[in-house]
């Protein structure tokens, strides 16, 4: 099983979005994907129509549930969904040996997966360095604005330093989000990320698309929600990349 984290320590830039669409997406390419919601606010588990409540990734990581009472299927994904009760952990957790590496042994023995999907919470916090610690690579959401680029050179630092605890773990790709062709912004900080990163970006952006925007409040993936639409075709276009380069 590959575990791929979505990471930006920045809100709102379309991890939960891409970590979605990209989970459904995979499972369309003929993956068993589990995806793993690590955020208390719970928007992965909302956008696959889940109330963030009941038997959760927080009674995982307590050892009070197992993955078979946890796991939901949702549109083919199994899914880990979050509650409220994770916002505590950083402080629930501060004395407990081994704290970094609770999901990723929570997860580990997860059966019949080809890979599996984290949605993490805009900070750097406990479930985030989890995320890294469980990851074999991560997927980096940008939106195309001013400052992007700043981020982006803190979060590879952020990745660097992650190596301690993960010696494997590598950056498998960033991807533009909610991208604009007409706006003049957009076209020039993907290009300074692209020369900046050639390797790592992906050729898929993902378009800002109202379909997208309004998914997650009928609790689905785009590829249920508007199958037709260019946010579907971008996201199988993105799970098309995210599938060559992670499992090849
Ligand atoms: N391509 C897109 N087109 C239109 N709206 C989008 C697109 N991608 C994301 N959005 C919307 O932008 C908002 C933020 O996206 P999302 O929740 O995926 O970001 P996030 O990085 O997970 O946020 P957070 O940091 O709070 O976890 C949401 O309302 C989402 O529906
Ligand atoms: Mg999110």
């Amino acid at each position: 099983m590959r575990t791929i984290a979505f990471l930006n320590q920045k809100g709102g830039v379309g991890k939960t979005t891409v970590a979605v669409n990209v989970a459904v997406g995979l499972t369309r390419l003929g993956r068993r994907v589990v995806a793993a919601d690590l955020d208390p606010q719970g928007h992965m588990t909302r956008s696959f129509g889940v109330e963030p409540e009941g038997a959760t990734l927080y009674e995982l990581m307590k050892g009070q549930r197992t993955l078979a009472e946890t796991l939901l299927e949702v549109e083919g994904v199994r899914l880990a969904p979050a509650s409220m009760e994770l916002s505590g952990v950083d402080t629930e957790f501060a004395a407990q040996p081994g704290k970094e590496r609770l999901v990723a042994n929570a997860l580990a023995a997860v059966p019949d997966a080809d890979a599996c999907i984290l949605d993490c919470p805009p900070n750097l916090g406990l479930l985030t360095v989890n995320a890294l610690a469980a990851a074999d690579s991560i997927v980096i959401p940008v939106q195309a604005e001013y400052l992007a680029l700043a981020g982006l050179g803190a979060l590879m630092d952020t990745v660097e330093a992650a190596r301690s605890i993960n010696a494997g773990l590598s950056v498998l790709g960033i991807v533009l989000t909610r991208y604009n062709h007409r706006k003049r912004l957009c076209r020039e900080v993907a290009g300074a990320i692209r020369s900046h990163f050639p390797e790592l970006i992906f050729e898929t952006r993902i378009r800002e698309s109202v379909a997208l925007a309004e998914a997650p409040g009928f609790g689905q993936s785009i590829f249920a929600y508007s199958p037709r639409s260019a946010g579907a075709l971008d996201f199988l276009g993105l799970s098309r990349e995210v599938d060559a380069r992670g499992f090849a």
